[in-house]
């Protein structure tokens, strides 16, 4: 068969990586893709947010189905779109993809189905979301109703902070996004990244992952939409995924489901691992980025199959197969990412890097100049590796890292930190199941 693969960054190079290892595809293409996912699929260069094009595109081609990377195409209907066309998609419908779509939509369904997450309120004016923070207290959260590209969340330590973060909302700085503002109580705990594959009526569980968001080491320095990550996360035991299936995830596709809007595609849910259990922090209606590029080198079994089931409906005799080895990335970003950052500086060393033991590369955002691989985006590289633990597939990323010459980039040294202290406490072995 053949698939177009919707997207650009690392998530869809690991995503394009292991489609083209199914004997079930013939051809894959990937719009617009990057350097790196061209060595996996042919890459198209399509205005991903014009559905037309994207349509007449799969029509040209005898494309079968369509795997959507990123969640701007899910939230503006593209599934619905394509699938008005006849070409399978691969991706919850824009209803669906409220869930990521919309902050309030997502903490309403909660209350409503009694699925564990921070208390809250909503509110479409400054004075009343302002009482409310006084009256709940700080640390608190302030957020952005919409889709803002990370940037719409404010985990305020004080009061004065929580009130500038409402100020700052309505004030319009973040565009539509920011026409409502959710304010939630502070969890603390453990996050973990969990994911489920959905077919409208039941779930499975994929692997549990941990993303590293700040930009510098000891998780300080500004927010990002992921320097590295790791996989499985040790917080998430079989009883924690167990709960984290029946408290959060099968509850949220019934409750999609019988309001006619079926979740099928990924869905993946920030958790935060609190004394009482699993909490839902937020809902992405896609993979994770870093976290999927984790997840694709510990699958051994094939995608193709998966998706497909999750978009026919069949998810429920449906079974897939992990390695039991750990795996980690190290993101390397732009200087100056997740500010302002240049592009176009080069980049050497990534044969000998990629040639390294258990070692593989995935690019986030470069392009082919002139025989040479340039920087072209702000996450730019994702080194990743597999080992029997965190720990080992940690030493073998950083090995690789090592190997790379890029004079304008720069990473994390700690990526997995918290996985790998766990395992020396427990004499060096593996720390979860
Ligand atoms: P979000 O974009 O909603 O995932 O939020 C970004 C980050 O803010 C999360 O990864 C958490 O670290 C933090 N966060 C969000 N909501 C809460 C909450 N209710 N309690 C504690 N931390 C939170
Ligand atoms: N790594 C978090 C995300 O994909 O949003």
């Amino acid at each position: 068969m053949n698939i177009l693969l919707l997207g650009a960054g690392g998530r869809e190079h690991a995503l394009a990586w292991k489609l083209a290892a199914s004997p079930l595809v013939d051809r894959l293409y990937c719009a617009p893709g990057n350097a790196g996912i061209a060595q996996e699929a042919e890459c198209v260069a399509l205005d991903i947010a014009d559905h037309a094009a994207v349509i007449a595109f799969c029509k040209n081609n005898a494309v079968d189905f369509v795997v959507v990377g990123p969640e701007a195409p899910l939230c503006a209907g593209i599934v619905d779109d394509l699938e008005a066309a006849h070409i399978k998609a691969f991706g919850p419908g824009k209803l669906a993809a409220r869930l990521e779509g919309s902050k309030g939509f997502t903490k309403d369904l909660c209350k409503a189905n009694n699925i564990p997450t921070a208390a809250y309120e909503r509110f479409k004016a400054a004075a009343p979301a302002k009482d409310y923070v006084r009256r709940l207290g700080a640390p608190i959260l302030v957020k952005a109703d919409g889709l803002a590209a990370g940037k719409g969340v404010v985990v305020a330590e004080t009061l004065d902070e929580a009130l500038a973060a409402v100020d700052m909302i309505f004030a319009g700085n973040l565009g539509s996004a920011g026409s409502e503002v959710v304010i939630e109580e502070f969890m603390r705990g453990e996050e973990a990244s969990f994911f489920a594959l959905c077919d409208g009526t039941t779930a499975i569980a994929l692997a549990s992952a941990q993303d590293h968001k700040r930009a510098f080491d000891g998780d300080k320095g500004p927010n990002t939409g992921g320097m590295g990550a790791y996989s499985p996360a040790a917080v998430m035991t079989p009883e924690m995924t167990r709960r984290t299936m029946d408290e959060i995830v099968l509850p949220t596709v019934r409750a999609m489901s019988a309001m006619g809007a079926p979740y099928k595609g990924v869905l993946f849910a920030g958790l935060m691992i609190t004394a009482d259990g699993p909490k839902l922090i937020e809902y992405n209606a896609r993979f994770g980025d870093p976290e999927t590029q984790v997840l694709m080198l510990r699958l051994m079994s094939d995608l193709v199959p998966a998706l497909i089931a999750a978009r026919d409906g069949q998810l429920k005799t449906f079974d897939l197969r992990w390695y039991p080895d750990a795996a980690l990335t190290v993101v390397m970003a732009a200087k100056g990412y997740p500010g302002n950052y240049a592009k176009g500086s080069a980049i050497e060393g990534l044969r000998e890097a990629a040639a390294l033991d258990g070692v593989e590369i995935f690019h986030a955002g470069t392009k082919a100049e002139g025989g040479k691989i340039v920087a072209n985006g702000g996450r730019v590289l994702n080194i990743c590796a597999r080992g029997k633990t965190v720990g080992e597939a940690q030493t073998r990323t950083y090995a690789a890292v090592d190997k790379i010459r890029w004079p304008g980039g720069f990473c994390r040294r700690d990526i997995g930190w918290q996985a790998v202290a766990r395992e020396k406490a427990s004499g060096g072995g593996r720390a979860f199941s």
